[in-house]
C-alpha cells in the first residue's frame, strides 16, 4: 500500500486526477451555469447520485468538488462542501441541525456576525441560543445542554482574542447527551488544530481566511467526520425517506442511506443548495484551492512573525495587556503546546492604553498594516473590533466575549516581522507624541 501522503502534499494534490480534467495541470474553472447531460440513462444517474458529475452550478461544479474532495481529505472528515460564504456553512450547518426547533449551546466568544446570528437571526426559526459564560469550563457546557440540545458550537481559535478551549472534554460532555459538536476552525485551519481528533463532528470555516490566504475571495466550507449517531427522534430530518434522494431503482432514500457516514453534507448538498442557492462558484474555488496550496508555508511563517510580534507588544508601555496564546501569563498557553504543536496562528488582541483620537492616528499612520475587517489575507491587517467586526453586537454582548472598547486586532501576515514592528513602533510614536 503506498504510504499517506503528508498535509503540505494533500494540499496540493489530494482530490484531482489530471487524467480525468484534459490533463490540465491546474483544475480547470468550470465557468458554466449548467452541463450537457449527455444521454438520459446518464441524467438519470447524476440525479440519483450513481455518478458523478456536474448537473446545473447553483447545486456545485466539479472545481468545487475538486476542493471538497481536497478539504475533506486535509481535515480527515468523510465529505465536505464548499459554499458561497463562511457564514453559509455556519447559519446552513445550524439551520439543519435545528430543523424543527430547538437550543444551540455556544461558546460566548465569536465573530460579530456569528454571535449576531445566534441571538437575531437562527431564532426566527425556532432555534434559540444559549451562550456558556463560563466558556473554558466543559462542566458549564453540560449544565446548559437539555432534551432539545441540537449541538454545541465553538471556535476552536476565537475571533478577535485568540482564546483557546479543550475541545477534547467539551465532546466528551456534549457526546454524553448525544449532542454533536460543531467547530468553526477558521483561524487555526486544519493545519495547526485537528478538530476531528479532539471530538469534533462538524466544522464550519470561512474558507475567505487563511484557507484561501490571499483576501481576494469571499468563500465557506462544511466538513463532517462521519460516524455520529444521530438519534432518530432527535434528528428525524436525516431518517425521512426522500423522492429526491432516490436511487436509480426509484427507491426514496433518507440522508444517512444517501451518504453513508455523512447525512449533513448529504442534506446541504441536496437541499440547502437546491433550495438557497450558495453553492460555491468555480472561480471562487479555483482562488481557494490555490491558496490552499500553500498554507502550510504560510502559517509557518505568520506563526514565528506572530511569537515576534507577541514579545515586541509586551515591551511596550502604550500595551494594556496582550491576548494571544504565548503572550506571557495566557491562560491557553497549556492548552496550545497540547494542541497546537505548529503553533497558535497569527491572531494577536491587545489593549490600547491612549484614547480615541490616540487610537486613531495610530492606526492611520500604519503603513505596513491594512485597516480592515478581514482576517487571514497575506498582508497584515488592522482593525478595532468593537467599533467594527463586532460592532453590530449590544454592549452587554462585547462584555460577555470579553471586547472591551480599547480591544485592537492585528493578523499577521508574510511580510517580514522586521518591517511589521519597526511599523508599529513609528505609529505608536506618533499618536502617543
Ligand atoms: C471566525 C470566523 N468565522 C466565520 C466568519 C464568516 O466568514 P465569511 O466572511 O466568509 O462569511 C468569519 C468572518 O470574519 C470569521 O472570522
Amino acid at each position: 500500500m503506498a504510504a499517506e501522503n503528508s498535509f503540505s502534499t494533500d494540499a496540493i494534490r489530494a482530490g484531482y486526477n489530471s487524467e480525468d480534467h484534459f490533463h490540465a495541470v491546474n483544475p480547470p474553472i468550470y465557468q458554466t451555469a449548467s452541463f450537457d447531460l449527455g444521454d438520459i440513462d446518464r441524467t438519470r444517474r447524476l440525479w440519483t447520485g450513481a455518478e458523478g458529475g456536474g448537473i446545473y452550478s447553483r447545486v456545485g461544479n466539479p472545481t468545487g468538488a475538486v476542493l471538497e474532495e481536497r478539504f475533506a481529505k486535509l481535515e480527515g472528515g468523510k465529505a465536505a462542501v464548499a459554499l458561497s460564504s463562511g457564514m453559509a456553512a455556519m447559519t446552513y450547518t445550524l439551520l439543519l441541525l435545528g430543523q424543527g426547533g430547538g437550543n444551540i449551546v455556544s461558546g460566548s466568544s465569536l465573530y460579530g456576525a456569528a454571535m449576531l446570528a445566534l441571538i437575531k437571526f437562527l431564532p426566527k426559526y425556532g432555534i434559540t441560543t444559549k451562550f456558556v459564560e463560563d466558556r473554558n469550563n466543559p462542566a458549564a457546557y453540560e449544565a446548559l445542554i437539555d432534551e432539545n440540545t441540537k449541538a454545541v458550537y465553538l471556535e476552536s481559535v476565537s475571533n478577535p482574542n485568540a482564546e483557546l478551549y479543550d475541545i477534547d472534554a467539551i465532546a466528551e460532555v456534549a457526546h454524553k447527551h448525544n449532542v454533536p459538536v460543531v467547530v468553526d476552525n477558521t483561524v487555526a485551519t486544519p493545519y495547526l488544530y485537528r478538530p476531528f481528533e479532539h471530538g469534533a463532528d462538524i466544522t464550519v470555516y470561512s474558507a475567505t481566511k487563511e484557507i484561501n490566504g490571499h483576501g481576494n475571495t469571499i468563500a465557506g466550507l462544511v466538513v463532517e467526520k462521519g460516524g455520529f449517531d444521530y438519534d432518530e427522534k432527535k434528528f428525524p430530518q436525516f431518517y425521512e425517506k426522500e423522492w429526491k434522494m432516490r436511487d436509480l431503482k426509484d427507491v426514496p432514500r433518507s440522508a444517512v442511506e444517501f451518504l453513508p457516514g455523512a447525512p449533513v453534507i448529504a442534506s446541504l448538498k441536496i437541499f440547502y443548495t437546491e433550495f438557497l442557492g450558495g453553492a460555491l462558484g468555480s472561480f471562487e474555488s479555483f482562488l481557494v484551492l490555490q491558496g490552499l496550496s500553500t498554507l502550510s508555508v504560510r502559517l509557518d511563517k505568520k506563526n514565528e512573525t506572530a511569537k515576534k510580534i507577541v514579545e515586541f507588544l509586551e515591551s511596550r508601555e502604550e500595551v494594556e495587556f496582550v491576548r494571544h496564546p504565548y503572550a506571557k501569563g495566557s491562560p491557553y498557553k497549556a492548552l496550545a503546546d497540547r494542541d497546537f504543536p505548529k503553533g497558535p496562528g497569527a491572531l494577536i488582541s491587545f489593549g490600547f492604553k491612549g484614547n480615541r483620537e490616540q487610537e486613531g492616528i495610530f492606526i492611520k499612520s500604519l503603513k505596513n498594516f491594512s485597516y480592515h475587517v478581514n482576517i487571514g489575507d497575506v498582508r497584515s491587517l488592522i482593525t478595532n473590533p468593537p467599533e467594527n467586526t463586532h460592532t453590530e453586537l449590544e454592549p452587554k454582548y462585547h462584555k460577555l466575549a470579553d471586547i472591551p472598547k480599547n480591544l485592537i486586532r492585528l493578523s499577521i501576515g508574510l511580510e517580514d516581522a522586521e518591517d511589521l514592528i519597526e511599523d508599529l513602533k513609528q505609529a505608536f510614536e506618533k499618536a502617543f507624541a
